[in-house]
């Protein structure tokens, strides 16, 4: 395994050859040194979700590693803790019997906002013995691999992102079958946000594939059945085996994740055990596309990085 020493300790070793890294030598418990936390930001911009075992974290310390890097963000529809209105509890009991899982489909947290989260850090409370892993994929990738004619055609195109086939009244989670969430479904899940297809990563300046199957419903001004054939082949396409990796949960692990270039899925095949993290989302900002409408800011992007006039 490739591992590198930051200048803190941290020693940072890559997952896959596509993203993830597990990072070692650090106590999140405790307050981090500027340095310590520009490593962090550095390895999630680079690496995409990073990954700490054996963590021994309080909300309020869970909290405080994740609110070190930006804001909390509002998170619709799911009942915060008890106590804590930044953390949601994602559980799952042992004689849970609904088929979907709670983040069991590809997607990326909360696409549907107008300023998606900039990424979610998952505190593992309770595993199940073998199973309920965690995939990641890498959105950068799935862009870069599309020929040039596509990529030219996708950068000008937008998609339409909404919450209805999750919690709009009959969606997937509105019924109470997902007895361990605390879900409220409402009629705003109608609602639609336009977000670009090819988002400009505000920090690494890359471009990246901004769709998934749970939220991106439609090209604007495309109905959803012409949007499907074309949204079905950038889905399937987005989590071919090497554009992954995957992360085997255990007591006290967390992953911190870079919501704007990856998406996720929750693997459900751990039947008749416990699964119960804690997640605290972070706030992101308007994503914007090669044209750099809706950019809100320029910071951590060199001249050489700016999207380029459209
Ligand atoms: C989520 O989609 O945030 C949940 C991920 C997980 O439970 O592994």
């Amino acid at each position: 395994m490739v591992s590198r020493n930051g200048q803190d300790g941290i020693q940072i070793s890559p997952l896959t050859g596509s993203l993830g890294a597990e990072l070692s030598g650090v106590d999140l418990a405790k307050p981090l040194a500027a340095a310590t936390l520009a490593t962090i930001r550095q390895a999630l911009v680079d690496h995409l979700v990073i990954f700490f075992r054996d963590q021994q974290l309080t909300p309020e310390q869970h909290k405080a590693f994740a609110n070190a890097f930006a804001p909390f963000s509002d998170v619709p529809y799911i009942k915060p803790m008890p106590g804590h209105p930044e953390i949601i509890e994602v559980v799952r009991e042992a004689d849970e019997k609904k088929v979907d899982n709670f983040g069991g489909k590809w997607h990326s947290d909360l696409s549907f906002m107008e300023e998606p989260p900039l990424g979610s850090v998952l505190y593992a409370r309770e595993v199940p013995p073998v199973g309920g892993d965690t995939m990641w994929c890498n959105m950068y990738q799935a862009y870069e691999t599309l020929s040039p004619g596509l990529r030219a055609f996708l950068d000008r195109t937008r998609v339409m992102h909404s919450a209805r086939r999750s919690y709009a009244p009959g969606g997937v989670f509105a019924d109470d079958d997902l007895k361990s969430m605390r879900i409220e479904a409402s009629e705003t899940a109608l609602t639609e946000f336009s977000h670009p297809t090819v988002r400009v990563h505000p920090e690494s300046g890359r471009r990246c594939l901004f769709i998934n199957p749970v939220y991106a419903i439609r090209f604007e001004g495309w109905t959803e059945e012409e949007s499907a054939p074309l949204l079905d082949y950038l889905n399937r396409h987005c989590v071919r085996p090497q554009f992954l990796c995957r992360f085997r949960w255990s007591p006290g692990a967390l992953a911190f994740w870079d919501n704007r270039c990856t998406q996720h899925f929750a693997i459900n095949d751990y039947q008749g055990h416990r699964r119960h993290m804690h997640r605290v989302t972070l706030k992101g900002d308007r994503p914007f596309g090669i044209d750099g409408i809706g950019r809100q800011t320029t910071a951590g992007l060199t001249p050489a990085q700016a999207p380029a006039a459209a």
